[in-house]
């Protein structure tokens, strides 16, 4: 088990007392929670790899505090200037040209970097008093879903684990929006979040390619750890839209986007009303709790339409996808 700390000044002193000797704690973003070390020490890097059973040809995000700490570790493009004033701090992630004080082994090899600016209060407390930029992949076993909890992280992951900083549930639920700038010219969506393709766009003034790759190996990857697989429960999960399937077995659950007006006991809801920022924010939490259950199969509906609703219906599919 690992050691759960509340988000007081004490823990916080304690966490970066902890990482400054080179080892990980799970940490509140508003997205999901990440699993955090200090990026420019190697050693913390491998053990954060290590831990969540990652390939290590599976690249990490560097969260910075300041706009100082992102012209330390990254090149400043134009783009990168005009998205990060209106979106950060946020979920969105950017990946641009990497400096050399960030390890290969963050970046997979690769000369790029992806960073964000988290909001989450207590990470930005947390990021204040570090006097280094945390790496932080979501705080989950790889291939498993993100954890958007103190709880998720300590079921998931509390037997590899020291220290969980609980900062009570992430906002938003799923993880950021990534879009690279590794060629400033063609900004490319590669994965989708509440920062919408739209959002993106309207900021830039021009069009963003989505370049969604699903593809059985990580060997070929832009983004490695966009593999089709992934972010999926044990239980077998499948996705409906339109009218719920009638003939469901007494166990199985059946997950609904909104409250319906008769409840069963294999009936659950992801929102109240159907609102998309709440799907978004109940999604894992669902998908961990069901988990924990003895149900054979999980049924879900999955929203339509663009924006938000697609990020949605992307994390949906992935999990939905077996083996
Ligand atoms: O919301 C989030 O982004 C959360 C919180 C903790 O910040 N983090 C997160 O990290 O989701 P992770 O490691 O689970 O997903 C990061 C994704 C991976 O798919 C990785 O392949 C991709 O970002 N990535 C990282 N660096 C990259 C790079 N230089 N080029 C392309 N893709 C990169
Ligand atoms: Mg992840």
């Amino acid at each position: 088990m690992a050691q759960t700390l509340p988000p007081t000044a004490q823990s916080i002193e304690k966490v970066v007392s902890f990482l400054t000797q080179g080892n990980i704690v799970a940490v509140p973003t508003e997205t999901v929670y990440g699993l955090a070390g200090n990026a420019f020490d190697p050693k913390a890097i491998a053990t954060i790899y290590s831990a969540k059973g990652r390939p290590d040809n599976n690249p990490l995000i560097v969260h910075v505090r300041s706009w100082e700490q992102l012209e330390e570790i990254a090149q400043i493009t134009p783009k990168a200037k005009l998205l990060s004033e209106q979106f950060w701090p946020g979920p969105l992630s950017l990946i641009l040209k990497k400096k050399d004080c960030i390890p290969d082994s963050v970046t997979a090899g690769m000369p790029t970097v992806a960073v964000r600016m988290p909001s989450h209060p207590v990470f930005r407390q947390l990021a204040n008093n570090c006097p280094f930029p945390l790496a932080a992949p979501s705080a989950n076993p790889f291939g498993y879903i993100s954890p958007t909890s103190a709880q998720h992280v300590e079921q998931c992951l509390g037997n590899k684990i020291d220290l969980i900083l609980d900062g009570g549930s992430s906002e938003a639920g799923i993880e950021s929006t990534i879009l690279s700038l590794a060629d400033e010219s063609k900004p490319s969506l590669l994965r989708l979040g509440v920062i919408t393709r739209e959002q993106l766009e309207d900021c830039l003034g021009e069009s963003v390619e989505f370049s969604q790759r699903i593809e059985s190996t990580a060997n070929s990857l832009e983004s490695p750890g966009l593999l089709s697989q992934h972010y999926s429960p044990t239980t077998p999960l499948t996705l409906f839209s339109g009218k719920a399937p009638n003939n469901t077995k007494a166990n199985e659950a059946v997950v609904l986007l909104a409250q319906p007006s008769l409840v069963d006991n294999n009936t659950f809801h992801l929102s109240e009303k159907g609102k998309l920022e709440d799907i978004a924010r109940n999604l894992y939490g669902m998908l961990h709790d069901l988990d924990q259950r003895e149900f054979n199969k999980i049924h879900m509906e999955c929203p339509q339409g663009d924006g938000i609703a697609s990020a949605i219906t992307d994390r949906m599919s992935r999990a939905a996808t077996q083996g």
